[in-house]
């Protein structure tokens, strides 16, 4: 089963802690999902060829900057105020991109996940940009990443059901792309959806060699 390979990954470290392989192992589980949905996405878009490859990469590796922000926040969560460490979290999507820029990934990849958090009404971040100034990449990126982060179950709280995850989303729609949210509701309503559940996790040859950055990253840590 392809989640045994991504366990396998997180155990092959020595000398790192329950919760950072905990921690990781669920970053790479959230990268998969939202690559493999934004190259769905992306394909619906009518996108082919180097796009596909690159938002594929773009969407498995655009949090891999919270695994270096950790050994920031090491000790902060119980002693900080949660809306520091919410101050700090945001600083990830710089570290995603000093990553992907030290490993040679190119400009595109590295600039989809930089912004990967900025919305097209101008409230995201890290710079607040809208919609005609964020890469279009960044912006399929940001309905799946989304949409992967209701839809599964974090420490704080338990999944929302997807239908439910869709609605929160159209609620605040002026945040996404009108493209890409309707070619996500496309995907999400064609028979390929259910091969790319979460817990049906696929993970292909492309996927399995940029992975490893991760590791990479919290052994470099
Ligand atoms: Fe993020
Ligand atoms: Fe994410």
């Amino acid at each position: 089963m392809e989640k045994d390979y991504v366990e396998e990954l997180v155990m092959r470290s020595d000398g790192i802690s329950y919760e950072i392989r905990e921690s990781v192992y669920r970053e790479m589980c959230h990268g998969i999902t939202v690559s493999n949905y934004a190259r769905e996405v992306a394909k619906e878009l009518g996108k082919e060829g180097d796009f596909l490859k690159d938002i594929e990469i773009a969407g498995l590796l655009h949090d891999i900057g919270k695994i270096r922000l950790n050994k920031y926040l090491e000790g902060t969560y119980v002693t900080k105020l949660i809306v520091e460490r919410i101050t700090y979290v945001r600083q990830h999507t710089f570290y995603s991109k000093e990553i992907l820029e030290e490993k040679g990934y190119k400009k595109e990849i590295c600039d989809a996940v930089f912004h990967h958090h900025e919305n097209c009404d101008g409230s995201g971040y890290p710079y607040g940009i809208f919609a005609k100034d964020i890469p279009e990449m960044a912006k399929i990126l940001r309905v799946c990443d989304v949409f992967t982060a209701l839809s599964s179950d974090r420490p704080y709280r338990s999944a929302f059901d997807k239908q439910m995850a869709l609605e929160m989303m159209i609620d605040e729609i002026s945040s996404y792309d009108m493209e890409s949210f309707l070619a996500f509701q496309r995907f999400y309503h064609s028979d390929r959806f259910k091969d790319f559940e979460p817990l049906n996790i696929k993970i292909n040859d492309t996927q399995k060699e940029h992975l490893k950055r991760f590791m990479d990253e919290v052994e470099s840590a």
